[in-house]
């Protein structure tokens, strides 16, 4: 008996980093997933390395064609999804804000954002249709405060948690719970330093998880085994709410003397 037994995901971004760990994840607790990802052959990879209980298909989160696409799919080949988990992101990192250039800006929002909106209306419909679900959203520890360079990012990120509350109390009468992430420090492409590039050095960066309170990175499958808790109906009693991953960053300022 897995804890995701019967359970149907769909799952954005998954061909690698925390989506990939939940594809990974959710199938080892009983689940169904198709993933899909701009990635294509890193996804098709995934796929085939987890097997028949996980489909990949290409899906741009932005394009609301791929994603009835991808709701037909899910539909047709294990019945209409009860789980959304909308994973994929990307960053803008090192950017001061009149720096940043509204073609830069607008891309992050359009996947950040605009992908989370597209991922639940579109997954909503098959949901109702299937008398429950959950939906999972990822946002981060920038959409709950600022981080210098980062104005597209926490905008996207703030958007996430906020129309996450707006979702739970639409979908509450239908069964359905909305719920979002908010990682802090994940090692995963998105942040290695070959993505970083100049935008902070690796001693900086080093810096910065040694200055939390449990001193480290997260990995991947740390941030969805809280995925999973909320997809599965050990959390048959959250939605609206926030679910912080951060090895403390949000707690305070660890005093080195104490
Ligand atoms: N890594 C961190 O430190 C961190 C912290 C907080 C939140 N997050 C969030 O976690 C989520 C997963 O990020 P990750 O750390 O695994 O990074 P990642 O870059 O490894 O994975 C993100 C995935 O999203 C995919 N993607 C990008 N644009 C897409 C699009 N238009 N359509 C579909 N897929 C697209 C990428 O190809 C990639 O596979 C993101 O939403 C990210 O913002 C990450």
């Amino acid at each position: 008996m897995g804890r995701l037994d019967g359970k149907v995901a769909i799952i954005s971004g998954g061909a690698r980093g925390q989506g990939e760990a939940e594809v990974r994840l959710f199938t080892a607790e009983g689940a169904k997933v198709v993933f899909g990802d701009v990635l294509h052959d890193q996804g098709e990879a995934v796929a085939a390395d987890v097997g028949p209980d996980a489909h990949y298909l290409p899906l741009d989160v932005t394009d609301p064609k791929a994603w009835q696409a991808a709701v037909a799919e899910t539909t047709r080949r294990y019945g209409p999804p009860n789980v959304l988990v909308n994973n994929a992101g990307v960053l803008l990192f090192g950017v001061s804000m009149v720096d940043t250039t509204l073609e830069d800006y607008m891309r992050v929002i359009n996947i950040n954002q605009v992908g989370v909106f597209l991922g639940m209306k579109y997954t909503v419909p098959a949901m109702i249709e299937g008398g429950a679900g959950s939906i999972v959203n990822i946002s981060s520890t920038n959409g709950i405060t600022g981080y210098g360079g980062t104005v597209a990012y926490t905008a996207s990120k703030f958007a996430v948690r906020g129309m996450t509350k707006n979702a739970a109390l639409e979908l509450g009468k239908h069964g359905i719970r909305v719920n979002s992430i908010h990682p802090g420090g994940v090692e995963t492409p998105m942040t290695a330093p070959e993505t970083l590039g100049d935008a902070i050095t690796d001693e900086a960066r080093d810096q910065v998880y040694a200055m939390l309170p449990l001193g480290r990175a997260a990995q991947p499958v740390e941030i969805a085994r809280l995925a999973a808790y909320l997809a599965s109906d050990d959390s048959s009693y959250s939605t609206g709410s926030e679910f912080i991953a951060d090895g403390g960053m949000l707690s305070g300022v660890v005093n080195p003397e104490v």
